[in-house]
């Protein structure tokens, strides 16, 4: 369908419905690679490891494994090490290729395996998800999670090859694929308001339009990716609604996903720059019911206390401040740093439905 290049410091391509997740092997193999070391978990390994692990083996490759539970809660470091050690036992070397196979958890932890182990190797990812296909399968953020907050340890590590097959998106249990809305939600609110109105008519799994959307999804995230990759300044508009959305997660001890909890901090942010003038009520209420429509809330249940105290461990925030991507339109965001206290505020005129326009 289409070929998408990233051109980071090191330039990659991500190929969307153009070549089966099977090429892997023999992608590996033409970089060089000793050996490849397949990382996945338990929901995603039993429907496709054996693709590659077959692959591999047709081309000579040998091919270890690890495979962990799936979901958030694994993203922790003793799955980190547990990686790692098998990866040595398995006597990976520099020149062995990582696959990650997987959702998101799967794509963050592998690259961040792969981005240390003796120093960084490279990886491919095989986003099995909607989430990893349009969000963190490309740009190379790798990374797991502390008690203290989501991702406060990773590294930028780009992948050398992204494999997208959309048809692996079919088997997706419902919640997976609404999950993964969010962030294609996400794309449309912060860059691309053509997108956000095709959005409005609700993206249902099996529709004809997933290529395309995948496909602009991640023209966009190229685009902020090549302009700053190591998020020093306009990256961050892809954390819109992420910072209120990983309060939630840590706060609800991750039984809200990734995608629920961001699509109910999207909603939130809106209503508060709403609030603080920073957008018309027609804007922020476009997006409210969208996010509705997909069947997401868009009200957490954590007080606005709670969730800017969970925030104040996000990595956004910089000494007294937090980068707080604000909706200026649909389709426009602005970077505004703000005081804890003033994003508390600004939260806190969000979840006081009807409390009106507010100054922050
Ligand atoms: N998921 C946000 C980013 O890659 O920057």
């Amino acid at each position: 369908m289409a070929v998408v290049t990233v051109h980071a410091s090191q330039p990659y391509e991500v190929s969307i419905d153009e070549a089966p997740i099977e090429s892997a092997a023999s992608q590996a193999a033409n970089m060089g690679a000793d050996a490849v070391f397949l990382v996945s978990d338990d929901n995603v390994a039993p429907l496709y490891a054996p693709r590659i692990l077959d692959a591999c083996a047709r081309v000579g490759l040998p091919c270890a494994s690890f495979v962990f539970p799936a979901g958030e809660s694994s993203k922790t470091f003793a799955t980190y090490a547990a990686c790692l050690d098998a990866m040595a036992r398995a006597h990976a070397t520099r020149s062995t290729i990582v696959v990650a196979l997987g959702g998101g958890v799967v794509g963050d932890l592998a690259g961040f395996a792969a981005a240390t182990y003796m120093r960084g190797c490279r990886f491919i990812q095989i986003p099995t998800s909607l989430l990893a296909c349009v969000d963190s399968s490309v740009g190379g953020k790798t990374g797991i999670d502390l008690d203290a907050g989501k991702n406060l340890v990773g590294a930028f590590h780009q992948p050398s090859s992204v494999l997208i097959d959309t048809s692996l998106l079919e088997t997706l249990p419902d919640r997976f694929f609404i999950d993964g809305t969010a962030e294609v939600l996400k794309y449309g609110i912060i860059a691309d308001p053509a997108l956000f109105v095709e959005l409005e008519t609700r993206l249902m799994p099996n529709d004809a339009r997933i290529p395309s959307i995948v496909r602009r999804c991640i023209e966009i995230k190229r685009d902020v990716v090549q302009a700053d990759e190591y998020e020093r300044g306009v990256r961050r508009i892809l954390n819109f609604g992420h910072t209120v959305g990983h309060a939630i997660e840590r706060l609800s001890s991750y039984s809200v996903t990734h995608g629920f909890a961001v699509a109910t901090g999207m909603a939130l942010i809106a209503r508060a720059s709403a609030c603080a003038g920073f957008c018309s009520e027609g804007d922020a209420r476009r997006v409210e019911k969208v996010v509705e429509r997909y069947g997401f809330k868009t009200r957490p249940r954590f007080s606005a206390s709670a969730l800017a105290e969970a925030a104040a461990s996000d990595k956004k925030r910089s000494g007294a401040s937090i980068d707080t991507v604000c909706l200026r339109a649909v389709g426009a965001v602005e970077i505004v740093p703000m005081t804890l206290d003033r994003f508390a505020r600004f939260i806190e005129a969000a979840c006081a439905d009807g409390a009106g326009p507010c100054r922050i």
